[in-house]
């Protein structure tokens, strides 16, 4: 790169960064991913570090970002709200380097102990400060430009997690928490399911969600979002006893902030040396995926408040801490086109063909676009720059475009917005006439078992592990299967012979033996799960189950009106309906027909008479909810434990919720069990409930 080539890239990639900085800090409108944001921070940093000369004093690389919007009063911080020095190589070397430093600062000799460190996760939201004075909270301010941030008092009170007073008789006089707002996953999912069922745009991503409600300037619209906070230092402490102990810790002051009943997470550790470090920082992001929230690494503290100490600060950053980020969750990709997927009940989702990215830990070349009018609320056409996110284990989705992307491009505004990419009028897969419900959002093939599409997924939902349970029938089989011709309707399926499988495509006759053993064995089932193998639409398992226990018998089911269905636990009008549609079929009462002469038999009962018998069981009658993770049972064995002694299990908490159970983790659902007023069981008192104990 010329000298001239690099000062006009230069100047360029500051009015980019600025641009960003300010939708991104001001007003919590990005439009560009994080990762986007900091490669061209880096490309920027890098001309900076060939030619120090256009290092210009109002370069984004000079200072801390952000500015204090109109609206919120300025505070400003008694101690400044620093931010933390980013290890740049993300493998579990990055620890490595960072323990290396933290050693030549302290002069230690090569054969000196480890260092102690605190080990915790860097929370995705936004850093906040919590001032408390005699123990009560008096100011809430946000972490603005480090030296002077906004007053969020009002807004922050609205988040339950927040304690207004602390909880000792004995509070120091002044005590600063400084933690991170954040949004659980699950949080946010529901209120994106809340924004589409409302016909409203939907957030992008949590953090940002949560970061514009903590900015509110209405604190009923932060109360209106479902926030959460975790602790994670001290500011300005006037007065607190915990400061006088011997040698104290970071570890020790997290465990006192929560003995004062503020929520400081349970996923962090004291650890020593770089081994500490890269074993923790390994066992977080085998489990980045499984936890409620999003980080986006994790955070490396050396311990003794001491050391800390005599490590000190350069400029803006303690030399004490380091953030470790592991790979970025959004990316920015190009839209090369749309698909449309037909799902097991003829749904079409228009899915995201893209220019492959590694996102979220794998490179990921399709992602979902949900249906035409979430892509039309995003603006999205064929051909933009688009942000895809990967996050848990939620399937990949485009949740936007990007606007001012690419270096010196215009702002491209989309009005009016005309779409380059409209839902098929016919299946892509059938070709049978494709239509949208009154009112509803979906576009379905009206094939049925004629479309390809469907038959394999009816396939794959009956061959389930919660249905038939057909071990080694999985999606590439099923392909073969329909594409070949082989299989047209599911009793089919019990024809196949070893001879006509072994013909198969990567298909051995070993592998055939044990598909055609696994058929045989899947014919010994229950009723409930027949039931919800047949894929009746709105026949999920619980409902299944209901309709296997009230009837006792599949010819009882098939004959039921409306009217009696409707009398089944849980069955309202539309799922009654849908039940006698679908055997109302000719068809799909064959292929029951079918099934049973192929041999696959249940037991049967009376029915209601069987259910009468059901009440003396401990839970006759009793629905329960399952939230958090137990510490011994898994999801599906408390199910079949609650199941056996007559109990149903719902998934979600209403005033017909008879017990809730919670374990470690547990989420919305505890809450809205507390707020009801629904009791609260944990595995112990569930184990309790079976055995007959409590009532
Ligand atoms: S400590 C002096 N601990 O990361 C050190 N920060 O640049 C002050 N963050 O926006 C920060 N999780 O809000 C610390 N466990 C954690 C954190 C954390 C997230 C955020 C913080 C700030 C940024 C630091």
């Amino acid at each position: 790169m010329s000298p001239q080539q690099a000062e006009r890239r230069a100047a360029e990639l500051r009015t980019l960064l600025h641009h960003h900085a300010h939708r991104y800090y001001v007003l919590d409108a990005p439009e560009i991913p994080d990762a986007e944001y900091d490669r061209l921070f880096a490309e920027l940093q890098a001309i900076e570090e060939a030619h120090p000369a256009l290092r210009t004093p109002d370069s984004p690389t000079q200072r801390v970002l952000g500015r204090v919007l109109e609206g919120l009063a300025p505070v400003r911080h008694v101690v400044p709200m620093l931010s933390i020095q980013t290890e740049t190589d993300t493998t579990a070397a990055g620890a490595a380097a960072f323990d290396a430093r933290v050693r030549r600062e302290l002069e230690l000799p090569a054969d000196a102990p480890p260092v102690e460190y605190a080990a915790e996760l860097k929370f995705d939201g936004l850093a906040i400060s919590l001032r408390y004075e005699a123990g009560v909270l008096v100011l809430g301010a946000t972490r603005g430009d480090g030296e002077t941030g906004e007053d969020v008092t009002q807004n922050l009170r609205t988040i339950g997690q927040v304690p207004l007073r602390l909880d000792t008789p004995h509070p120091p006089p002044v005590l600063e928490v400084r933690g991170e707002v954040y949004m659980r996953r699950d949080h946010f999912e529901r209120l994106n399911e809340r924004q589409r069922a409302r016909g409203e745009r939907t957030y992008i991503n949590p953090r940002n969600t949560a970061a514009g409600a903590v900015r509110q300037l209405d604190p009923a619209m932060t109360a209106s979002r479902p926030l959460s906070f975790f602790a994670y230092g001290v500011g300005d402490v006037r007065g607190w006893t915990f400061l006088d102990r011997p040698a104290p810790t970071h570890g020790e002051l997290l465990d006192a902030l929560a003995a004062l009943g503020l929520p400081v997470s349970g996923e962090r550790r004291v650890v020593r040396g770089a081994e500490g470090l890269v074993a923790f920082h390994r066992d977080i992001e085998a489990r980045r995926d499984a936890l409620p929230f999003d980080i986006d690494g994790v955070v490396y503290k050396v311990n003794s408040l001491e050391l800390q100490r005599r490590l000190g600060f350069k400029t803006r950053e303690p030399r004490w801490a380091v953030a470790h980020k592991y790979p970025a969750q959004e990316q920015v990709t190009v839209l090369r086109g749309i698909d449309v997927q037909v799902g097991r009940t003829g749904k079409l989702t228009p899915v995201a063909k893209l220019e492959p990215v590694f996102v979220g830990g794998t490179t990921v070349s399709n992602a979902t676009l949900h249906n035409v009018f979430e892509l039309r609320r995003k603006g999205v056409r064929i051909g933009d720059r688009v942000i895809v996110r990967r996050a848990g284990d939620v399937i990949p989705e485009v949740v936007g475009r990007v606007v001012n992307g690419a270096p010196g491009t215009p702002a491209r505004p989309r009005h009016p917005y005309v779409p380059n990419f409209h839902m098929p009028r016919r299946c892509p897969v059938c070709g049978s006439d494709v239509l949208r419900e009154k009112g509803g959002i979906d576009h379905r093939c009206t094939g049925g078992l004629f479309c390809a599409a469907q038959r394999k997924q009816a396939l794959l939902h009956f061959a389930g592990r919660r249905a038939m349970d057909i071990e080694g029938l999985g999606d590439k089989l099923v392909d073969q299967l329909v594409d070949g011709g082989l299989i047209r309707t599911l009793p089919e399926l019990y024809k196949l012979g070893v001879g006509k499988l072994a013909a198969l495509d990567r298909m051995a006759d070993r592998s055939a033996a044990n598909l055609v053993a696994a058929l045989e064995k899947s014919k010994k089932t229950t009723l409930a799960r027949f039931l919800y193998a047949l894929g009746i639409r709105h026949v999920g398992e619980a409902t299944a189950k209901d309709l296997a226990r009230h009837f006792g018998a599949m010819d009882r089911i098939m004959a039921a009106g409306v009217d009696e269905l409707l009398e089944v636990n849980d069955v309202g009008p539309v799922v009654a309906a849908s039940i006698h549609a679908f055997f109302a079929q000719p068809h799909n009462r064959e292929v029951v027909e079918q099934l049973r002469a192929a041999g696959i038999t249940w037991d049967e009962h009376e029915g209601a008479a069987a259910a009468a018998g059901a009440a003396a069981l401990p839970l006759a009658g009793k629905t329960l909810v399952l939230t958090g993770t137990l510490p011994t049972l898994s999801r599906d064995e408390a199910k079949e434990l609650i199941e056996a002694a007559g109990g149903k299990v719902a998934g979600s908490v209403s005033k017909k919720t008879h017990y809730v159970v919670a374990g470690s983790e547990a989420g919305s659902k505890l809450d809205r069990a507390r707020e009801l007023g629904v009791p609260v069981l944990d595995e112990a008192g569930l184990r309790q409930l079976l055995a007959g104990g409590v009532s």
